[in-house]
């Protein structure tokens, strides 16, 4: 199959739309990252999501909406699914509610819950509004790989896969939505992103953060979202990630770093105000602050890759506001080797 990359215009979007309503697969932009999408209610689409990705059966898709009314046959929202959609949608926020029949069990892999987004990026509301249909998209990756935040890292995963990429430039966020489940009592984040705990706690009052957002998962534990049992973002190299004063940090990288320059490919992930601790050695910049790096860290990984660099030293974000984000997919992307200095 031929891929086109196509720059998002209203016509290239009719096109897309047009491929949709046929059950073909999309690559698309959103203000987090790069989706796949399909007709969410045509199975057989959605079972062509999983092949092109090479993802397990048992990780769910999200829905993708562009008007609230779209909603309402797909799932049962509850009084904090409204508040939460007044506060932050469109934008970056994955909500699970229990699902309605409707909704294909491919999608959400046998659950009984669904999880439903409505992007704000202009040309994934187009997009899902042209199509006539919900759309279900996970990131544009194939599975295991960071996901895309430009349409050439989707063009890397899916060329020769789908019939088509629509190319909006670079996302916004650069990681991907907040999921958070609303089927307890408690409003839970099983994924941070860009609405950040602190903010949903502002509407809600109350809101937990699963446990498995910062450590892997034990032996048989149970994924409270089975999105975090899968290897994620993992790079070819092998990275490290050490948490610490930055001084500190920045020595004890340097001193692994030079110890391995000999015989490895050596990149560090810095913050820019730190960039001058490593002198010469190689480092990727990852900004000025949490925000900058979740826009930078998954190019920072693929570029990694494309270098053929074997080790990524990395520094660590305060696991704050969107830095708990960032430093969720770090960890991951490290395997969880994780050092205190
Ligand atoms: O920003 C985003 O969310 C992007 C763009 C394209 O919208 N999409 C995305 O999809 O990141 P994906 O498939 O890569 O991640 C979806 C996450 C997975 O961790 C999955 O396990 C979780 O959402 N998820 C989906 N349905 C769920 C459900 N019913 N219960 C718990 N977790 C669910
Ligand atoms: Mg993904």
């Amino acid at each position: 199959m031929i891929t086109r990359l196509v720059k998002a215009d209203e016509r290239s979007v009719a096109e897309a739309a047009a491929l949709i309503r046929t059950g073909e697969l999309v690559g698309f932009p959103t203000e987090t990252v790069y989706g796949l999408g399909a007709n969410a209610l045509n199975e057989q689409a959605v079972r062509a999501i999983f092949a092109a990705k090479g993802r397990p059966a048992d990780n769910p898709l999200i829905v993708h909406i562009a008007a609230w009314e779209e909603l309402l046959p797909l799932c049962h929202p509850n009084k904090a699914a409204e508040r939460l959609a007044e506060a932050f949608w469109p934008g970056p926020l994955t909500m699970i509610l229990p699902k309605k029949d409707i909704v294909p069990t491919v999608v959400t892999a046998g659950l009984d819950s669904v999880a439903i987004r409505m992007p704000s990026h202009p040309v994934a509301h187009a997009l899902i509004q042209e199509s006539g249909c919900p759309i279900a998209a996970p990131s544009g990756n194939r599975s295991g790989r960071p996901s895309p935040t430009l349409a050439s890292h989707m063009m890397e995963d899916m060329d020769g896969r789908i019939p088509m990429i629509l190319d909006g430039g670079a996302c916004d966020v650069g990681v991907e939505s907040t999921v958070v489940s609303l089927t307890g009592p408690v409003a839970v984040v099983l994924r941070p992103g860009g609405i950040t705990p602190e903010m949903l706690a502002a509407v809600l009052g109350e809101v937990h953060v699963a446990d498995s957002v910062m450590r892997p998962l034990k032996e048989g534990e149970a994924a409270p979202s089975p999105g975090m049992k899968h290897k994620h973002y993992a790079p070819k190299a092998h990275m490290t990630l050490y948490e610490g004063r930055a001084e500190d940090v920045a020595s004890r990288i340097c001193a692994e770093y030079d110890a391995l320059a000999a015989t490895e490919k050596c990149l560090i992930f810095s913050a820019s105000d730190h960039l001058a601790l490593y002198g010469a050695r190689q480092t990727a910049d990852l900004g000025p602050d949490a925000w900058a790096a979740a826009h930078a860290i998954f190019a920072a990984l693929r570029q990694a890759d494309t270098d053929g660099v074997t080790r990524v030293f990395s520094e660590s974000w305060p696991e704050n506001g969107v830095g708990l984000a960032v430093m969720n997919r770090m960890a991951r992307a490290a395997g969880f080797d994780i050092i205190q200095v």
